[in-house]
């Protein structure tokens, strides 16, 4: 009995890890810089264009192809053309009629993947002549955006968020509740969400829709086919409490969406008003909560949407983890509030407020916040990329950190996989960094390109540590192995010092950084050993320069 017991952990342990592999496998991840002006080489097409394959898209009668013909049909349409792998395709048993579809679109983003204007069309803007217009978006997820080199065009922000966002946007609220509900054994009752401009244009508004998923409603219409208003969803269809949201946007959100932000803001607005019982509505228990106690206004007690101050951009979060000048963690949340509590939306006369200072408001609002989240929607910038997600989620997390006195979960979700994922953020920067930092595939293809390989391989490096300073999401395992691939393999350190010293310098300070503020424990000897690499790494510098 016992042993069977046993077998049967076992058995699941080992399919657990099958799973983790497999998902690192099948992580898409770009192996290269792009080069400015320079058309895709044969390798990086074929390698676009099965990812591009891997996806249905009904609105333009497409279905991805099966995965364990993908790699061989693809490379047949490469070499072959469309008719040799539609053939391929019926001799594996799929009609002609389903798979000529997929090689046509294939076919198409093929030839415009060959044509490249970005140099033409630079000197032309240059020059003040016309550059020809194109959809802003992610590659793999709308390849109209090819061919490259145009004037990137946004989106209509009254028709975000589109119905298909919408829509999709469902079950990824619902599977992010789940996720929470299954760690801790019920609902939060309140969250921050971050919201991105060029997210919500590439995605025509999933990080909208989700915040609307959370707070329980949906957009609606206008005679102009505008979302301009929202309607209650009701809490029979909805089946579970309504989440109070705070919503950070970015500066870029705010201008770029300024219909959206009045749309998120009289979500809130509307939901508070509900007659409803105050476990099922957390955003009216929260408001009235706070009438009550503080004696103040419901349109004070109900903002919820905050950026930065009319003209300003960005948390500077990331630059004092950058330029390490900090001291206390505290200090990066303060500052990620300093920058972005003011609010916008409408009052309950109609009155716009425009990015009216309003710390008083974003500190309560953080105060009750037990969950963070981020949508990312692209295989082409992840966490570890920019400093970008670490200054937002990062940032908004460490503040409500100090305010909840808890460190909220904090998510991340994953919607451009076929079925959505939600990661807890410590699990997102294993799987990024196993994926990317430490995948030969991917720091070989950064090294090609030089001195910016070596600096590209030092800011993941960096951004990973601002998920210590930010979040201690960071195992001491990354660090290590970071150190172990770059640094203690003496023909990798010395092929980034003779390639850029600068950035290998940097990378050991930024390890021996991370051991100092206690994110890494590590050996002495490893400590003695970094301090021994970058002496020797600072004698070259001197004599370089
Ligand atoms: C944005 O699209 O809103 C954004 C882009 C880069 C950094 C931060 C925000
Ligand atoms: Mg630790």
């Amino acid at each position: 009995m016992n042993e069977e017991k046993g077998q049967k952990e076992r058995d699941a342990k080992v399919f657990a890890l099958y799973e983790q592999l497999v998902e690192i496998e099948e992580r898409l991840i770009p192996t290269g810089l792009h080069v400015f002006g320079r058309a895709s080489s044969a390798g990086e097409k074929t390698d676009l264009l099965k990812m591009i394959a891997s996806f249905d898209r009904p609105e333009v009668g497409v279905r991805a192809l099966p995965e364990d013909l993908r790699d061989e049909a693809v490379r047949e349409f490469v070499a072959n053309g469309v008719d040799a792998a539609v053939l391929l395709m019926e001799q594996r048993g799929v009609s002609a009629e389903e798979a000529r579809p997929v090689f046509d679109l294939l076919g198409a983003v093929s030839e415009k993947l060959q044509t490249n204007n970005e140099m033409d069309s630079f000197v032309r803007a240059l020059r003040g002549e016309f550059v020809e217009p194109g959809p802003g978006a992610d590659i793999v997820q709308n390849p109209d955006i090819l061919p490259t080199g145009r004037n990137t065009h946004a989106i209509n922000p009254y028709a975000v968020p589109s119905a298909a966002a919408f829509t999709r946007s469902e079950v990824v609220a619902n599977s992010l509740l789940d996720r929470y509900k299954k760690e801790n054994g019920r609902y939060p009752e309140a969250m921050a969400l971050v919201l991105w401009g060029l997210d919500n244009i590439k995605t025509q508004g999933e990080g909208v829709a989700q915040a609307l998923w959370l707070l329980g409603v949906r957009p609606v219409r206008d005679a102009l086919n505008r979302t301009t208003a929202v309607e209650a969803i009701p809490l029979t269809e909805l089946g579970r409490p309504r989440i109070d949201v705070v919503m950070t946007v970015s500066g870029i959100f705010r201008d770029l969406f300024s219909p959206t932000v009045q749309l998120l803001d009289k979500a809130v607005r509307l939901v508070a008003q509900l007659d409803e019982p105050l476990d099922q509505n957390y955003v009216r228990k929260h408001v009235w909560q706070q009438v009550e106690q503080e004696a103040c206004d419901v349109d004070d007690a109900a903002v919820r949407v905050f950026s930065n101050a009319p003209g300003n951009y960005g948390t500077n979060v990331n630059f004092m983890v950058m330029d390490s000048q900090w001291e206390h963690e505290e200090t990066l949340g303060d500052l990620f509030v300093t920058r972005k509590c003011f609010a916008y939306g409408r009052d309950s006369k109609g009155r716009a407020i425009e990015g009216r200072e309003a710390r008083v408001a974003m500190d309560r609002a953080l105060a009750r916040v037990e969950a963070t989240y981020q949508n990312i929607d692209t295989f082409e910038i992840g966490i570890t990329d920019v400093d970008h997600y670490f200054e937002y989620l990062g940032g908004v997390s460490k503040a409500v950190e100090k305010r909840a006195q808890a460190r909220p979960a904090i998510y991340l979700s994953d919607t451009l996989s076929r079925d959505v994922k939600i990661r807890t953020l410590e699990e997102t920067v294993r799987l990024e960094t196993r994926a990317k930092t430490l995948n030969p595939k991917w720091y070989e293809g950064m090294l090609k390109h030089g001195f910016r390989g070596v600096a590209e391989i030092e800011s993941h490096v960096s951004n990973t540590f601002g998920w210590s300073a930010t979040a201690d999401a960071v195992d001491d395992w990354i660090y290590s192995e970071v150190a172990n691939t770059f640094l203690f393999d003496e023909s990798m350190l010395d092929r980034l010092r003779d390639l850029n010293p600068h950035s290998a310098h940097s990378l050991v300070q930024r390890l021996l950084e991370a051991n100092g503020r206690g994110y890494w424990d590590v050996d002495d000897s490893v400590i003695d050993q970094l301090r021994e690499i970058s002496r020797s790494l600072e004698d070259q510098l001197e004599g370089v320069t």
